[in-house]
């Protein structure tokens, strides 16, 4: 039977560890991390990450051949395929701080593996890395190798928060790099044969390891950039009287751009499109090309615009003070079905908020973090938060929020009552109907 580890247990490792217990009977999948409480979740009937579908498969396999456990070493030395899908946050000092990945948890990963191996190992890229990594990752193998054999592939995960599921049941592509070597090409067959249990066969793309590693940063890149050019846009339509939706689904008819990812929005967020956009900046500026890395760092300056802007748009309407104002805050989390909040667009608009003196109440469906809710007040419901307040500002897109009474919020709301829809959900002519003064992105007023 093969044995995988992965180390890791977090949103990528969790999933995508489960998915392939759930799909390959045959092979034995464990994943480690240093987190005590982490793997006690995964080990409970409260996982750690909320993702539809997810409680499904850990349930039909946890135990058979997917195990969750704090015993890292154990489980690397029996493996013969071991993923690091540890986190690679933004440095925060030192050189390259605020750009540069972190690699601290991957070469203590890398280290470890070292240490407890006593048979060769394919080690496989899991977490997104600057090009290069596999070669860092190599040197620290191969000097404290005592006679095992490595193989690095690169071998980056596409999937979305929220859609994860579906995303690593159907997936539009795996890619996989390795070294163009017959050994190399043998570890690239290995994993390969693994996501052949559900993938088809033209959907496993093989490249070099250098090309793998770049894809990853390069697809993230793309994604964000067609958001920050939608947002943009968004910011021309409302000075001109455009509606950015129209103009989104005229340009996105056209089959050479495509309708997926552009919905103009109060700013992307997650725990990724910042970190390796930086990421892939810092690499441009390394390699010696200051005007690529302009170009990808323009993408991040129209997002942090476009959630100013939004913040500078609710206090110039509410007649420049929001000072004493209560604010409800509808929707907390980066995007809707998930309970992630890191980098979250609401936290910049929430601090633009707060600058300026308001009293928030904010309601997202999944359950807040303790450090959000000692910072702020959290209610457990869109009708408490909009009590009394003198404006709703919506900031996911939660599926929930369009079936809102919107008459019973208004009925309950200090007048002139605001709406400032940051994800464009709700009908803007239906609340004007009721009352309501309502801003959307992009939208005429
Ligand atoms: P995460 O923070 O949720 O999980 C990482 C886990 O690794 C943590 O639980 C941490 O305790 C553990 N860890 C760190 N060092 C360790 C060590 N030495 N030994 C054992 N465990 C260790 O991160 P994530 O969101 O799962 O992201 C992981 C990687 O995948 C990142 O590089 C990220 O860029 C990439 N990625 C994330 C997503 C996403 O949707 N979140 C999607 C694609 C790729
Ligand atoms: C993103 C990518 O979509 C994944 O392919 C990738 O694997 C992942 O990053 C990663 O590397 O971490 P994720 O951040 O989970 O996935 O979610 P997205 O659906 O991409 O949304 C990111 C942000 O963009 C959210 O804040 C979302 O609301 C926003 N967004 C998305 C828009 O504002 N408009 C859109 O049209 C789409």
């Amino acid at each position: 039977m093969v044995k995988i580890c992965c180390i890791g247990a977090g949103y990528v490792g969790g999933p995508t560890m489960a998915v392939i217990a759930y799909k390959c009977p045959d092979i034995e999948v464990a994943v480690v991390d240093i987190s005590v409480p982490r793997i006690s979740a995964w080990n409970s009937d409260q996982l750690p990450i909320y993702e539809p579908g997810l409680d499904d498969v850990v349930k039909h396999c946890r135990c058979k051949n997917l195990f969750f456990s704090t015993d890292v070493e154990k489980h690397v030395f029996e493996a013969d395929i071991v993923f690091v899908s540890v986190n690679t946050p933004t440095k925060t000092r030192g050189l390259g701080a605020g750009k540069a990945a972190d690699l601290t948890y991957w070469e203590s990963a890398a280290r470890m593996i070292a240490d407890v191996s006593k048979s060769d190992k394919i080690v496989v890229e899991k977490s997104t890395v600057p090009v290069k990594t596999a070669e860092a990752i190599e040197k620290i193998l191969t000097h404290n190798s005592k006679g095992i054999n490595y193989q690095i592939l690169s071998n980056p995960e596409f999937l979305a928060e929220g859609t994860a599921i579906q995303d690593l049941f159907n997936p539009d592509r795996v890619l996989i790099g390795g070294r163009e070597t017959p050994e190399g090409y043998k570890a690239v067959k290995a994993l390969k044969d693994v996501y052949s249990h559900w993938v088809p066969e033209d959907r496993i793309l093989t490249t070099n390891l250098w090309s793998a590693e770049l894809s990853k940063l390069a697809a993230n890149a793309f994604l964000a950039q067609r958001i920050s050019s939608v947002n943009a846009m968004s910011a021309l339509c409302e000075a001109t009287g455009a509606d950015v939706s129209q103009v989104a689904y005229a340009v996105g008819t056209d089959s050479r751009i495509g309708p997926k990812f552009l919905n103009a929005s109060v700013g992307f967020g997650g725990s990724c499109f910042q970190k390796d956009i930086l990421n892939l900046v810092y690499i441009c500026e390394c390699n010696g090309l200051p005007e690529v890395a302009e170009y990808w760092k323009q993408v991040i300056k129209i997002n942090d615009y476009q959630k100013s802007r939004f913040v500078n748009r609710i206090v110039s309407s509410m007649f420049n003070t929001v000072a004493n104002k209560k604010v409800a805050i509808l929707g907390f989390a980066f995007k809707k079905d998930t309970g992630d909040t890191r980098e979250t667009p609401a936290i910049d608009v929430c601090q633009g908020l707060l600058g300026d003196k308001a009293q928030l109440s904010i309601y997202d469906p999944q359950p807040m973090s303790p450090t959000t809710k000692k910072k702020v007040h959290c209610v457990w419901d869109a009708y408490e938060a909009t009590k009394d307040a003198h404006a709703v500002c919506i900031l996911t897109e939660w599926d929930e929020f369009k079936k809102l009474d919107f008459q019973r919020i208004y009925d309950n709301m200090q007048k002139p009552a605001f709406v400032f829809d940051g994800r464009n959900v709700v009908d803007a002519n239906k609340l004007r109907e009721i009352g309501f003064i309502v801003y959307s992105i992009g939208k005429p007023l």
